[in-house]
């Protein structure tokens, strides 16, 4: 395999730290860009004195060409996550989205990077009729209105800029689109770490044996969760084997309801529960799981069931409580 200069930035972010570590492990040279405005340096602390770190932010455009000197290859993570934010401020995930992308861009191009992989999204199709859901089907704006819709317009938008730019300027442009990826480490707002929290919390306050669990939505909606290692997997593939200007969705095709999450998640803390279903946020999408037969096509093929991951999961959650932002 031959070793890169490979600038990772939002590495120290959920996924970008576990494809830190990958990267250093597979002998290539990283550098990290991050703000830490989500990112936690905790993450990647075991391997800091084998990268280096530059604490900026990416609408910079000195930090940015800064950052992107010497380098063979971009793989460009940081952006605003967390669907609270789309909502409470989508300005500022935009201007992240546009700005970022355009300095990562201008960056490459100025250095003749020739390789760039870009983070996308699930939400850049939203809610598709065809499920599993294939790359090709169509991107949307439900509403514009809707300030939801920040995150995945911004993400319309980088990947529109990713394969028009990718033409003229890249040898190689490769989107991945993660789908619900989860693991230890994974923040705070995210759907698991929250159910897991608030089911330690019920089942130390009540000794029967059901518990009342009080949810958004009906329970019904469904999800395919992918465990973060199985994730760097697919992403290595992609980089290495994918096609120049290629779209690969990243995911399992192991589709489960909320309710089901919940379920498993109640059997960690040893107990059964009844749901009690509530009002879904607006623009929340009832069914996704992505189509990963072209992931598959370069061999893929994700190894740890969810049982499996939830448990590592929650054990980080437990033990880690301390951590949790007041
Ligand atoms: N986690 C998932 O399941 C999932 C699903 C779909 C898409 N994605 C995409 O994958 C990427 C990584 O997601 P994640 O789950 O690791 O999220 P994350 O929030 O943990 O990581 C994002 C990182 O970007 C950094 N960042 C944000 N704004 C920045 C700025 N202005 N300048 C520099 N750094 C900045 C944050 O500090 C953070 O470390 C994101 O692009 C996200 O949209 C993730």
């Amino acid at each position: 395999m031959t070793t890169k200069k490979v600038l990772i930035t939002g590495g120290t972010g959920f996924i970008g730290s576990a494809v830190v570590k990958k990267h250093v492990v597979d002998g290539h040279s990283v550098r990290v860009l991050d703000n830490n405005s989500r990112g936690n340096i905790r993450r990647i602390k075991d391997i800091i004195d084998d990268i280096e770190f530059i604490e900026g932010d990416i609408r910079d455009p000195e930090t940015v060409f800064t950052a992107c000197k010497g380098m063979d290859s971009v793989i460009h993570l940081a952006y605003v996550n967390g669907t609270e934010f789309f909502y409470s401020k989508p300005e500022i995930v935009l201007d992240i989205a546009v700005k970022g992308m355009l300095n990562i861009l201008e960056g490459c191009i100025k250095e003749g990077i020739p390789e760039f992989a870009l983070a996308s999204s699930s939400e850049v199709y939203q809610t598709s009729s065809i499920v599993p859901t294939p790359e090709t089907v169509p991107l949307m704006v439900p509403d514009p209105i809707n300030p939801r819709y920040s995150y995945g317009g911004g993400k319309i938008i980088c990947e529109l800029m990713a394969i028009n730019y990718g033409r003229k300027y890249f040898d190689k442009v490769i989107i991945f689109r993660p789908h619900n990826v989860y693991g230890p480490d994974m923040g705070w707002e995210h759907v698991i770490p929250q159910f897991a929290l608030r089911m330690k919390e019920l089942s130390e306050k009540n000794n029967e044996k059901n518990i009342h669990f009080p949810i958004q939505g009906s329970g019904q909606e469904t999800r395919a969760f992918i465990f973060i290692d199985d994730f760097v997997a697919g992403l290595t593939l992609a980089i290495d084997k994918g096609k120049h200007l290629g779209i690969y969705h990243i995911g399992t095709m192991e589709e489960v309801t909320i309710e089901h999450l919940a379920v498993k998640l109640a059997q960690y803390f040893e107990k059964e529960i009844t749901i009690i279903p509530g009002k879904l946020a607006e623009g929340g999408t009832l069914r996704r799981c992505p189509d990963i037969g072209k992931l598959k096509g370069l061999g893929f093929s994700p190894k740890i069931a969810l049982e499996e991951g939830l448990k590592i999961t929650v054990d980080w959650y437990v033990k880690n409580i301390d951590k949790k932002p007041k």
